[in-house]
């Protein structure tokens, strides 16, 4: 199973990094696979080290991929590093194994401390659309535009029945990543 959260790392001078990964969870094994170059490996590889957040906060996977990282953070409790302190729940994992891969490697994690914060609030259209948006955004330079709308459009239906100020907001920020960066590429 692949579950979207927000990976959490330190490099060696104690700066954490966040970004939304797909990361892969089966049974106890929990494997992050960071595309190359990311910051996100570069850290994971000085500290052996990374926390993962689960997070309904959809802004958080929005504003990473448009600029706005800058998200409250906690200390780590058994590890160097942080959490975010808008966690449900967050886990501390320490790295076991690296499959490497000059593409995509899997690096393999053991969870060593887990915490929950605060309860699940069932599940969102909405939020599911702002994902969804943000991964359109992170393949934007790969996806052609007529793709890119037609998709928007069926995500919107969602955002617009069931949307909280958060996922507006969110949603806000795709939309105008887009537009910037279609404006940005040279017409054919
Ligand atoms: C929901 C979601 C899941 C993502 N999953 C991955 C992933 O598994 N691997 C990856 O390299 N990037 C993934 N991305 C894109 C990264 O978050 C983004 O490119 C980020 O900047 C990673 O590079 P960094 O570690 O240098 O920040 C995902 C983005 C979203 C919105």
């Amino acid at each position: 199973m692949i579950q979207e959260v927000i990976v959490t790392t330190q490099n060696a001078e104690g700066k954490t990094h966040i970004a939304p990964m797909g990361i892969h969870v089966q049974e106890d094994e929990i494997i992050i696979l960071p595309f190359r170059p990311s910051t996100t490996l570069t850290n994971i590889l000085a500290l052996k080290s990374a926390v993962i957040n689960y997070c309904d906060d959809v802004r958080i996977f929005a504003g990473c991929l448009t600029g706005k990282r800058d998200w409250p953070l906690s200390p780590a409790h058994k590890i160097e590093g942080h959490y975010l302190s808008a966690a449900l729940a967050h886990k501390e994992l320490e790295l076991i194994k690296i499959a490497d891969d000059k593409t995509r490697p899997k690096l393999f994690f053991k969870a060593i401390h887990s915490v929950n914060h605060a309860p699940f609030q069932g599940f969102n259209r909405a939020q599911y659309s702002v994902l969804e948006a943000a991964i359109l955004v992170s393949r934007l330079h790969m996806l052609p535009p007529e793709k890119i709308a037609t998709e928007i459009e069926y995500l919107r239906i969602g955002l617009d029945k069931t949307a909280g100020t958060k996922e507006r907001e969110a949603w806000d920020w795709l939309m105008a990543s887009i537009d910037h960066q279609q404006l940005k590429q040279p017409q054919v």
